[in-house]
């Protein structure tokens, strides 16, 4: 089932990580990477480009760092640009139903800051994030709510900044098995007009 990765980093500082899961995600079957920073230096996101290449895939993976517990700006303007209403949602709109919305996520924080469990009083230097990273994710999560789509749970690689070339490679190879598993899990969309 085919896979749109819309990969949204702005370089600034230059990425490791996400630069490396993007060159494994090229090289999966049905995978499809997409490079906005690359592609909109400007952040004139071109809509029907967009949601063109949306329409020809089942499943949509943002993958980014987190920055600010949020993404990067071009991703909001993508999301402000391409999901208008009446193709993504509102009245009739059907052109992202039954597609699927997830993201492959890149953290400085450890899972232990980010499991939401970690009590304050044992964080004096406020390393830890308080809220679990399902609580960050849920306005995509409500996003894709809105527009019809499927969420799945997202990919996360943690203490990016840390790793070394072992485990990089190694979150390279889970995140080739996390798309080839998403693909399955996308479900095949009817042909237009059918
Ligand atoms: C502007 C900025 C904001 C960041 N905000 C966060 C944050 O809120 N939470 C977090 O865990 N890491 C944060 N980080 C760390 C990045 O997520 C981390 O450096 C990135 O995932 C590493 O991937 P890369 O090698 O592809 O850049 C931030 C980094 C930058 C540059």
């Amino acid at each position: 089932m085919p896979v749109l990765v819309l990969h949204a980093h702005p370089n600034t500082p230059p990425s490791r990580v996400n630069a490396a899961l993007a060159a494994a995600a090229r090289s999966v079957p049905g995978v499809t990477v997409h490079d906005l920073y690359e592609t909109y230096p400007h952040f004139f996101v071109d809509a029907r480009r967009e949601q063109a290449l949306v329409e020809a895939h089942e499943a949509v993976v943002f993958q980014h760092p987190i920055y600010w517990y949020s993404a990067p700006p071009l991703l909001k303007q993508w999301w402000d640009t391409v999901l208008e209403e009446g193709w993504a949602y509102g009245g009739n709109a059907s052109a992202t139903v039954g597609r699927t919305w997830t993201h492959a996520l890149s953290t400085g924080g450890s899972e232990h800051s980010y499991s939401g469990r970690v009590d304050p009083a044992d964080d004096p230097a406020g390393r830890a994030n308080f809220f679990a990273l399902d609580d960050y994710v849920k306005p995509w999560r409500q996003s894709a709510r809105l527009c019809g789509m499927r969420w799945h749970p997202p990919f996360t690689v943690h203490e990016a900044g840390r790793l070394d070339d072992a485990q990089l490679a190694d979150a390279c190879a889970r995140y080739r098995a996390f798309l080839v598993a998403l693909g399955a899990f996308a479900t095949p969309l009817p042909p237009p007009g059918a």
